[in-house]
């Protein structure tokens, strides 16, 4: 499939749809470790695919699982119909590592899919309908899931949306009280990603905790990108001390293919199989060979030390980038950290200048003075120094 990069340029924007009318259009034809290869320049990837690539590119376990599995069979029957080994195992491990409420997993295709399905049983198990989210959430872009923003700016176009939503403020404990014995379930980031990394602070999840206890709501996290070691422990509930009722795992879940999942109690997994029976339907949810990818690359977390690393490298991060006179702030939960510069402008700016030193980084949707920096959690020091040092050459040439 090897083709010249000028006429794969042309076919793209010919054939291949956007959402945006200045994609980054970069030709990759390689990718390995923490590098991306076009046919004539190497990128250091300092975004993995947005919180995907935790495991590092090109892993050869991950590669051999996917061949075995692929020899083996590739789709059977629609979801939960037949007993798939990938998918078993896979489960047994995850919930193994799982507290005991979050035992039983349902596979979907994308974290969208995930966030659906949990609303979804959140209301089939409650009986209520009312739904709770925070301001600059970000849960998926399918109808259920967007509803769930604050954003107008994104979602206005596309009313109507699911009603009975409300929304809370991140870290601010008075606006906890929308949420009420009509509200079915809270959804939030236990880390807000998409917000620029907003980290839980004073007692605030243990509040939303607490409150979701005494109304009977249930507590969503979503971990779709916080997931998967991403913010220095398997999943960021571990860090902050707060357990969720459902859980949403996406991204880094399938090891680089594509996978979503929910999960919870097997009592209330339960409910998805009557009043109505098939609670939620998936043809390609849990597919065998991403569940092999994703048992491949969760085995290597758990034998490799890269989580323990992690608290570490984001500490070099910092201390490397912080003196620069640019950056205003830089908010880090783990490898999820947004470097706040001192306006919009130079946000937009510095991921152009990036990518000419060779690194590849980007923005968050709902905070645009920051950009992330969120490299695969196998990157060595010596890689972080040659993605800071560009850092720093490119937001000197904005100082200039
Ligand atoms: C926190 C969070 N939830 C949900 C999603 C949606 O996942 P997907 O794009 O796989 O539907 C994303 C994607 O960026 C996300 O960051």
């Amino acid at each position: 499939m090897k083709q010249e990069p000028y006429i794969l340029r042309d076919l793209f924007f010919k054939h291949v749809g956007q959402t945006s009318s200045s994609p980054l259009g970069l030709s990759i034809v390689k990718a390995e470790g923490v590098f991306l290869y076009s046919d004539t320049k190497r990128y250091l990837d300092f975004i993995s695919g947005v919180s995907v690539s935790n495991v590092g590119h090109g892993r050869r376990e991950v590669i051999d699982a996917v061949k075995e599995q692929m020899e083996n069979y590739a789709h059977l029957m629609v979801y939960g119909e037949m007993i798939e080994s990938p998918q078993v195992l896979h489960a047994q491990l995850l919930a193994s590592i799982l507290p005991s409420n979050l035992q039983s997993v349902y596979y979907v295709n994308s974290g969208s899919e995930a966030n659906e399905a949990a609303i979804k049983l959140a209301k089939r198990v409650t009986g209520r309908r009312g739904l709770v989210s925070c301001r600059n959430c970000y849960h998926g872009s399918t109808q259920g899931a967007m509803s769930l923003m604050s954003s107008e700016k994104f979602k206005n176009a596309f009313r109507p949306l699911l009603p009975l939503v409300e929304h809370i403020t991140f870290n601010d404990i008075d606006s906890l009280n929308v949420i009420t014995d009509e509200t079915a379930a809270v959804i939030i980031e236990p880390v807000q990603g998409e917000g620029g990394v907003q980290i839980p602070q004073g007692g605030f999840l243990e509040a939303l905790r607490e409150r979701c206890n005494q109304t009977g709501a249930l507590l969503i996290f979503d971990e779709i990108q916080t997931g998967f070691g991403r913010t220095g422990k398997m999943f960021a509930f571990e860090k902050y001390g707060v357990t969720p009722d459902i859980l949403t795992l996406a991204k880094a879940l399938g090891g680089g293919l594509p996978l979503g999942a929910m999960v919870t109690s097997n009592e209330l997994m339960k409910a998805w199989q009557t009043d109505p029976p098939l609670g939620h339907i998936t043809t390609f949810g849990g597919h065998p060979v991403c569940c092999a990818a994703a048992l491949a690359s969760l085995k290597l977390l758990l034998k490799e030390k890269w989580i323990d690393e992690v608290e570490r490298k984001s500490l070099l991060i910092k201390k490397l980038l912080s003196s620069h006179p640019l950056v205003k702030e830089i908010r880090a939960a783990g490898l999820l950290i947004a470097v706040d510069l001192k306006d919009e402008k130079l946000a937009e700016k510095v991921l152009y200048l990036l990518l000419d030193e060779g690194v590849l980084t980007d923005w968050f949707l709902f905070q645009p003075t920051s950009f992330r920096i969120a490299p695969p959690l196998c990157i060595t020091d010596e890689e972080i120094m040659i993605g800071i040092e560009a850092v720093r050459r490119a937001l000197d040439k904005l100082t200039l």
